[in-house]
């Protein structure tokens, strides 16, 4: 379904991140670029894509080739970096998965203060947006892929919103805000890029079982470190989806990797929800 060259961000883990990583390098890409701020969670989905791979694949034809560097997302120094690398290694992007993101604080706007606000939107908006710029730029410069191809598209960006981009939730005012900005960022990108066949969509998961939502997948955290994320009990709001259950991160993977398929051609500006049902109840 896919071929040429992925960026995913927040590709650590066993999160949405990392099950989109396995997802694309199942669906025919020849180069993927995997990037965490968590080096030993980022080398945990290089060795399982690896590991599918040698079981694929007994004759090492058709291996793909990882180039992993971890960072912070919310330095743009950093970002800097990541797309120079991308440049030289490789050229050009096909697909840009923009998925790193924290939780909330678990607050109401009042208890809130100067701080939380800075790291939830300068991870969950801002680093989004300085990485959708550099994106754009490599893509808007590059060839067709498959200039024959009717459905042609010079590249793909898909943003990882959330439901709560759409809806609100009690004491989750700045990571709905961080959510919906980046739904918006979203409608205003692909209108722009939409002359160059560039599509630009964006996801809004549910509830999903990953290190955000459960406790005992979360890697340890550094001593000393404030844990501003713990995950709340979610039984309640699992129940608010007609569905009544947390969906998987390869359930999202999957939706990623068809609307960043030229399968996908006409869907422009989008946000998808894969919720279970939660924003129709
Ligand atoms: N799990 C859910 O229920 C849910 C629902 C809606 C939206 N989302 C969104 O999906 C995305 C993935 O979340 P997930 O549930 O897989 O959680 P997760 O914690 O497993 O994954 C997030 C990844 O981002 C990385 N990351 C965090 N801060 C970073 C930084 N500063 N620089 C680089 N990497 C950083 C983490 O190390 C982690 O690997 C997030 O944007 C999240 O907001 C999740």
């Amino acid at each position: 379904m896919l071929s040429g060259v992925a960026l995913i961000t927040g590709a650590g883990g066993c999160g949405i991140g990392s099950a989109i990583s396995r997802t694309f390098a199942k669906s025919g890409i020849s180069k993927l670029i995997l990037t965490d701020i968590n080096e030993k969670t980022l080398k945990q989905t290089i060795n399982l894509i690896k590991t599918n791979d040698n079981d694929n694949n007994n004759n090492n034809d058709n291996k793909i080739e990882i180039l992993a560097l971890n960072g912070d997302i919310s330095d743009t120094k950093f970002i800097d970096y990541l797309f120079n690398e991308i440049k030289l290694k490789f050229g050009r992007l096909d697909y840009a998965i923009n998925n790193a993101g924290i939780s909330g604080n678990n607050q109401s706007t009042d208890k809130s203060n100067l701080n939380d606000f800075d790291k939830i939107t300068n991870i969950n908006f801002r680093s989004l947006w300085y990485c959708s710029k550099k994106e754009l730029e490599i893509m808007k410069n590059q060839e067709f892929k498959n200039p024959t191809n009717e459905r042609k598209q010079r590249g793909s960006i898909i943003n990882i919103a959330s439901q709560l981009g759409i809806v609100g939730r009690p004491d989750a005012p700045i990571y709905c805000a961080s959510k919906s900005a980046v739904i918006g960022l979203t409608r205003c990108d692909a209108i722009d890029a939409s002359p160059y066949q560039i599509r630009v969509n964006a996801i809004c998961p549910g509830i999903i079982h990953t290190p955000m939502t459960d406790n005992s997948l979360r890697p340890t955290l550094a001593a000393g470190t404030k844990d501003m994320q713990k995950p709340m009990d979610l039984t309640e709001s699992v129940n608010i989806a007609p569905m009544k259950r947390m969906g998987t991160p390869e359930e999202i993977a999957d939706v990623v990797a068809f609307l960043s398929s030229e399968k996908a051609s006409f869907v422009q500006g989008a946000s998808w929800v894969v919720d279970g049902g939660y924003t129709i109840n």
